[in-house]
This record gives C-alpha cells, structure tokens and sequence, in this order.
C-alpha cells in the first residue's frame, strides 16, 4: 500500500479536513477496499475510488458502503464504485485465512486486535463456545494462537457457515473448530448443554437476550464469558463504567463478575462497542 500518494491524490480534490476524515474511515478487506461517502462528498465517489486503485496495489475493486449493518445476519448492501466486481475476497490476519463475501457474510478487520486478546487467554485443552462466529474469525485465530481442545462455532446464516467450513479447511483447523449452522439458543440447549469453559458472544444486538443460554453452555464448575455490547456515552471511560454495571450479580446458578473491560471501538458519536470479561461461578 502507498497511503502518502492517496493522501496527495485526494488533495488534489477534495478539502484537508475531509481527507483526514476520509482516510481513516477506509477500510480494507482483502483485496477490497470498502468507504463510506457523506452526502458532500457522494459525486466524487468515482475519483475518490480511482485515487484508491491507483495507490493501493492490492485492491481489486472500491465498494460504497450504502446501508448500515443491519438484519439477523449483519449485512451490509454495497454499490462497486470502481474496478473489477464480486465481493468475495480472502483476507489475512494472524497467520489466518478468511475467505468471505463482504455483501453475504459480516467482516469487519476492526476486530483484529480484539480476536488476538480474546485468543491469548485461552488455556491449553479448553473447550470453548463462539455464539456468533460469522466466517469463524474468533474461532479460527484461537485455534491457532492457543491450544483448546474444541472451538464450537455456531452461526445462522448459512452462507457465513459455508465460508466458516471452508476457512476451516483453508487452515488446516478440522477437528478443533466445529462449525454449527443454527441459532446458538437452540444449538446449545439441543448440543451443548454444560461443555463450555469460555463462551464468546460477539453480537451486542443480542448479548442481554443470549446470555442464560452462555451460561447454560458452561460446564457447571463455570468458565469465562466475552460479552459485547453497544453503550451510548459521552466520553469512552463513562462508556466502560457503565459496562461494569451491566450485568447482574447472580444469574442462572451462577455468580457474575467482570474482571476486566475495554473499549472494542467507536461505533458513531458518542456510541461504543464495549467488550466485559466477565469469570462466571456456581
Ligand atoms: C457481528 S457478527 C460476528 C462476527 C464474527 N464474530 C467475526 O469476528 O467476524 C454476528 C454474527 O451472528 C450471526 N447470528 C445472528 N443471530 C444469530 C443467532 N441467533 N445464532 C447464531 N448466530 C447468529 C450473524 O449471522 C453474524 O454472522
């Protein structure tokens, strides 16, 4: 990538303070680069996306991001603003492969440094549930970067657990990453029941509503739950505090306590995804 040639390129056009703004909302995925464009800035789409392929030797195509995520899936609907189309791309991270279709399946690179810590607390032979795991990104880096005995990977949408079974094979991971098409609530009172020493539950639309059934996944000497949510707050540290203060005490036969938070991202003004870890005990 050559990002001072892009930076000059859109100098050229548009005004400083949008080609800071711009630059840090491009995101890339593969060999796709996906922007958001204001409504200011919606005609020079087509400049701005030649500027990218120009600069950016690995992207292939420039896709508008036109919708927010939305739907039980997570999607999110795309226009190709330049280049060569289709939205399926493989994308490195870790040492892992993830084959994906941006429009299909939900992605976000965001998420890197948050997989790789949920990853290093893993413990050799642990046995670990992912409520939500998309194209198995989670499930596949801690595979690789610990030792669990069994990584369950359970997501709804069957076109995430088509890329998820081959992301699987792509890295070398049958027989420690299990994917499971279904609804994690059903999928783990039918299968799961008390296997469980860590449960991820990376979708903070439904976090609240999921979370006995993270804690019917957990053996009954109990375990680690990641749980995420979306806080509104004025200031990231008032977003954490209140994160703290989300859970109860005792739920399920079990006694709740977060024992550590951070801050995943910024999510818009004043909104955060906030991630608690949080050790559960009979
Ligand atoms: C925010 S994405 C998770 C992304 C993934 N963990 C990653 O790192 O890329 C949430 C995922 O949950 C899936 N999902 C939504 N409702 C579900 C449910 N009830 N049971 C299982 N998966 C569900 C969606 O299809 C989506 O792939």
């Amino acid at each position: 990538m050559r990002r001072k040639g892009f930076k000059e390129k859109l100098k050229a056009f548009l005004p400083e303070a949008e080609v800071e703004r711009f630059r840090s909302s491009l995101e890339i995925v593969g060999d796709l680069a996906i922007i958001k464009l204001p409504p200011e800035l919606e005609s020079w789409g087509s400049r701005i996306a030649e500027a990218i392929l120009q600069t950016h030797r690995n992207v292939r195509a420039v896709y508008q991001q036109i919708t927010p995520v939305q739907g039980d899936f997570r999607l999110r609907g795309f226009r190709l603003l330049a280049g060569e189309g289709g939205t399926e791309t493989i994308h490195r991270e870790h040492g892992c492969l993830f084959k994906t279709d941006i429009a299909e399946t939900y992605f976000s690179p965001r998420l890197q440094y948050e997989r790789l810590r949920v990853a290093r607390l893993v413990q050799p032979g642990e046995v670990v549930v992912n409520m939500f795991a998309g194209v198995g990104c989670f499930s596949l880096v801690i595979a690789r970067h610990a030792r669990p005995s069994k990584v369950y990977s359970i997501d709804l949408n069957p076109k995430a657990y088509h890329y998820m079974r081959e992301n699987i094979l792509l890295n070398k991971l049958a027989g420690i990453v299990e994917p499971i098409l279904g609804d994690a609530k059903s999928v783990i009172l039918e299968r799961l029941r008390g296997k469980a020493d860590r449960v991820l539950m990376p979708l903070p639309e439904k976090a609240r509503e999921y979370l006995p059934y993270a804690l019917e996944a957990l053996k009954p000497a109990g375990g680690w739950l990641h749980y995420y949510e979306f806080l509104h707050a004025g200031r990231a540290r008032e977003a954490l505090s209140q994160a703290f203060k989300l859970l109860p005490e005792n739920l399920h036969g079990f006694r709740l306590k977060p024992e550590a938070g951070r801050i995943v991202r910024s999510v818009g003004p004043g909104w955060y995804q906030v991630v608690l870890d949080v050790e559960a005990k009979p």
